[in-house]
């Protein structure tokens, strides 16, 4: 099997499971989760913001490539000209439209749509954080980038999938093993398939999950790995996270959970 291949069946085949234990799809997934993704584009100190800020020009173009709240767009809009948030979700929309105007931030124009349907002109810069793990079809999705990049592409994958963290605790709930979303070891390959031949930076690692409370992580875990309330799944789960949940920096964390590494993979597509 290709590198693209083997992407586009791990996708396949953990979204059937993720369907299988949740039954129907929600209409909007982010609708619980697009609150998190609001932040002050003003910050400082976040160091994901500062490495790509110091990869574009200041007055260039950007194309964000689901831009979830816009907790990357907004920030580096600050930076560029101009930037085009393109993002299928409702929920993740408003969020980023509401912001931009709390933070009164003018350059940012949201197309709600799907890449690689959506239709937009290109950009100096496309950025694309942490979306690739989710998409089936990646070959049409990372040439649209490609194209649509005058100099330079910026894709911000993880080391490993985003719920890995998650990965013991689905087994020990549900029985069987969890087929994990493919990422940085998987993504390489499939660049190098499309002839694209990177520079990749780690950035440095994120701290594991960490909940205010006991029963802010049941609750939170419970909807990530689509266990019901009443259910004998909740009685196992609950199970399991007596003995899994250890009280640490502030808060509740899984016992074993690895901190997430981010990496920036770059490169350069001169089609001026
Ligand atoms: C984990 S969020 C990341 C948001 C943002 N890039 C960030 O780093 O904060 C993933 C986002 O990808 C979006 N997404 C999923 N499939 C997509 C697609 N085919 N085209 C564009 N965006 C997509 C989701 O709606 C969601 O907002």
């Amino acid at each position: 099997m290709s590198a693209i291949e083997t992407w586009g069946e791990m996708v396949r085949v953990e979204h059937a499971q993720s369907d299988r234990m949740r039954g129907e799809r929600p209409t909007d997934h982010w609708t619980r989760y697009a609150a998190g993704f609001k932040a002050d584009p003003r910050r400082q100190g976040d160091a994901l913001v500062e490495a790509l800020r110091s990869r574009l020009v200041p007055g260039e173009t950007l194309l964000d490539v689901g831009a979830g709240g816009g907790r990357l767009a907004l920030p580096l809009a600050l930076t560029c000209s101009a930037v085009t948030a393109v993002e299928p979700s409702p929920s993740m929309c408003s969020v980023l439209r509401e912001t931009a105007l709390e933070y009164h931030i003018d350059n940012v124009s949201v197309v709600e749509a799907a890449w690689p349907e959506a239709s937009v002109e290109r950009a100096d810069v496309v950025l694309c954080s942490h979306v690739v793990y989710v998409i089936e079809n990646i070959e049409p999705f990372v040439r649209k980038m490609h194209g649509h990049a005058r100099r330079l592409v910026l894709a911000v994958v993880f080391q490993s999938p985003p719920q890995s963290q998650l990965y013991a605790l689905w087994e020990r709930v549900h029985g069987e093993k969890r087929h994990g979303l493919p990422s940085l070891p998987q993504f390489l390959p499939v660049l190098e398939e499309l002839g694209i031949r990177p520079e990749v930076t780690e950035l440095e690692p994120q701290a594991p999950m960490t909940f205010d409370s006991f029963e802010a992580a049941q609750d939170s875990i419970a909807r990530r790995i689509y266990v019901n309330p009443g259910t004998p799944a909740m009685t196992r789960l609950q199970c399991v996270l007596q003995e899994s949940l250890r009280q640490r920096d502030g808060g509740w964390q899984i016992e074993g959970a690895q901190p997430s590494r981010p990496c920036i993979v770059a490169w350069e597509t001169a089609s001026g």
